[in-house]
């Protein structure tokens, strides 16, 4: 039964799933997850349980892209009094982290540092965040909402083309770690497809948070084995950094775009103050009088600007102060809109390039169930495979969230972003992040959208909420070409699908260095809903293998 549940996911996975009735709708990345969510749905839970379900099988089912020992932003909408929060469980550094812990004796960045093992891994958040949301906003226990993840991690899950693809990428850190290397790789190499992945340990864990909540993670045995598996490995946490981990509820940035309300990541992400920044700007501009190539451009001018402020500006506010009210208004955005030349690239100043973007990982998933209550959540180990570290006898796969910090001023992280001292390291301190999970509406229109996909999260969120609001539906939007400028590296980086040299020439013309990827980018999962008449669409990223229901 189980085994036809899921083949039928597969064969609908890539399409559009629509309803005329009041239902619910999730769209993940994993059929499994979406079946989690469902299931728990199906129990009675609201959509703040069915995250924590789809958020537990996806640190299951997903293992390159999330996970208990990772991160992510939950923004949430309950339908009863119309109340909105962003759940930041966002990892921190550890407390004996400092500014310059991943410079050599020359005083240069070693890479390998905050990218693979334990020193590159923050205190994960995942845990007690889905304590958190389990405790304030759901209504059934952690041992329900968990119990799927839990069955998934002692039964196995498929391995798929796309794991191999980054199992493939990560193979060498993965081989590094006697965990990790044991349930991930088959003989130290990829497995092949359809292998079973199953992982007792990890059951084990989730057991103890379903039975403890947050303390059966952050302190006791399994605590023990986490902080003795990190410093047998070189990092350095400690028992107190687990015990003092807080989740922080944020007040999301809202902003408008024409007749419509845009609500989305608060610090420590920079999504929600760039999206609005860009979106501000664009505002000002005639979009529709240009012709196709000339709007790229403006755009394109638009999020260079954003980004130069996500440079100069962003960190976590509660370290820093971000001038957030400046950054947002529609005041400043004229006169950065005014800067734009039509016919023009912008000078981008010469600071140090950064390297290519890689990875593929992270994830972010949709819910609304049949009250209307919402949530959008992108989760993060940030690389493929987290730091490909699981310490010895907890099945829980580390990140590497380490190296979103500015490891150093102008030096570029594994996304090509610089930053400044805002994003400095710190102990106890959250690195910046660009997850955006986001609801933008209007009286009779909302979207629920988000996606993984590093810097180029934020744009992609940018080109859905435009084609949004064109009237595209949600197969369409997630399914489009993209294009992305984030400041530095001073290019504009085309998927390597969808655009024509003719365009590419014409775009070339107005000054732009054009990067065109040798892949396609992101994974977005979102869902639709309008009023009149009464619809319900969801759609799954058809770059991933995700799947979305409306039921
Ligand atoms: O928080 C961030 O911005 C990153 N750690 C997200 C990484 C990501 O989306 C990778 N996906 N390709």
């Amino acid at each position: 039964m189980r085994l036809l549940f899921i083949f039928l996911c597969y064969l609908v996975s890539f399409q559009v799933t629509a309803s005329e009735n009041k239902q619910a709708a999730i769209a993940s990345a994993h059929p499994l997850a979406t079946q989690a969510g469902f299931e728990i749905l199906n129990q009675g839970g609201n959509a703040f349980d069915a995250a924590i379900a789809v958020s537990a099988a996806l640190a299951v089912v997903e293992p390159t892209g999330s996970g208990l020992g990772g991160g992510g932003f939950w923004l949430l909408h309950r339908a009863s009094d119309g109340f909105q929060t962003m759940i930041d469980g966002r990892e921190t550094a550890p407390n004996a982290a400092h500014r310059d812990m991943y410079l050599d004796n020359n005083g240069i960045v070693d890479k390998r540092l905050s990218l693979d093992g334990p020193l590159a891994a923050g205190i994960p958040g995942v845990p007690a965040a889905l304590d958190h949301l389990s405790q304030n906003y759901g209504r059934l226990s952690l041992e329900q909402t968990l119990a799927p993840a839990i069955r998934y991690a002692k039964q196995g899950f498929k391995v798929s083309s796309h794991y191999q693809k980054l199992a493939g990428f990560r193979i060498d850190a993965l081989k590094a770690s006697i965990e990790a290397k044991a349930t991930f790789l088959r003989n130290g190499q990829v497995p092949e497809i359809n292998t079973l992945i199953t992982q007792a340990n990890l059951a084990h864990t989730l057991e103890q948070l379903a039975e403890h909540g947050r303390s059966g993670f952050y302190q006791g045995d399994v605590a023990q084995k986490l902080v003795s598996g990190v410093q047998q490995a070189g990092g350095i946490w400690t028992l107190q950094d687990l015990k003092n981990y807080q989740v922080k509820e944020r007040q999301p940035i809202t902003g408008t775009y024409k007749s419509y309300k845009i609500t989305s990541a608060a610090p420590p992400s920079s999504g929600g103050i760039v999206l609005i920044s860009i979106l501000n700007q664009l505002e000002q501009l005639p979009l529709s009088k240009f012709d196709s190539v000339q709007r790229k451009h403006m755009i394109v001018e638009t999020m260079r600007r954003a980004y130069f402020d996500r440079s100069r500006y962003m960190g976590d506010t509660d370290f820093i102060t971000i001038p957030t009210t400046q950054l947002t208004s529609k005041y400043y955005a004229k006169s950065l809109a005014a800067s734009i030349d039509q016919h023009q690239a912008s000078n981008t100043q010469q600071l140090p390039l950064a390297g290519a973007t890689k990875g593929e990982d992270t994830t972010h998933f949709s819910i609304i169930d049949k009250d209307g209550n919402r949530v959008a959540a992108t989760l993060s180990i940030n690389y493929p495979f987290g730091s490909a570290f699981v310490p010895a006898g907890t099945g829980v796969l580390l990140n590497d969230e380490m190296d979103d910090f500015s490891a150093q001023i102008g030096s570029a992280n594994a996304y090509g972003l610089t930053g400044n001292h805002a994003n400095a390291i710190e102990a106890n301190k959250r690195p910046l992040s660009s997850m955006s999970p986001t609801f933008i509406e209007n009286d009779n229109r909302l979207m629920i959208i988000g996606t993984p996909g590093g810097s180029r999260i934020i744009t992609m969120v940018l080109l859905g909420i435009l084609d949004f609001v064109d009237g595209k539906d949600a197969q369409t939007i997630v399914s489009r070409p993209r294009f992305h400028h984030q400041y530095l590296p001073n290019k504009i980086q085309l998927e390597s699908i969808g655009f024509g040299t003719q365009e590419i020439e014409q775009l070339k013309q107005y000054g732009h260095e054009i990067k065109v990827l040798s892949r396609q980018y992101g994974n977005m999962q979102l869902i639709i809903q309008t009023e009149t008449p009464h619809r319900l669409t969801a759609a799954s990223d058809p770059r991933g293998e995700g799947l979305s229901l409306v039921q």
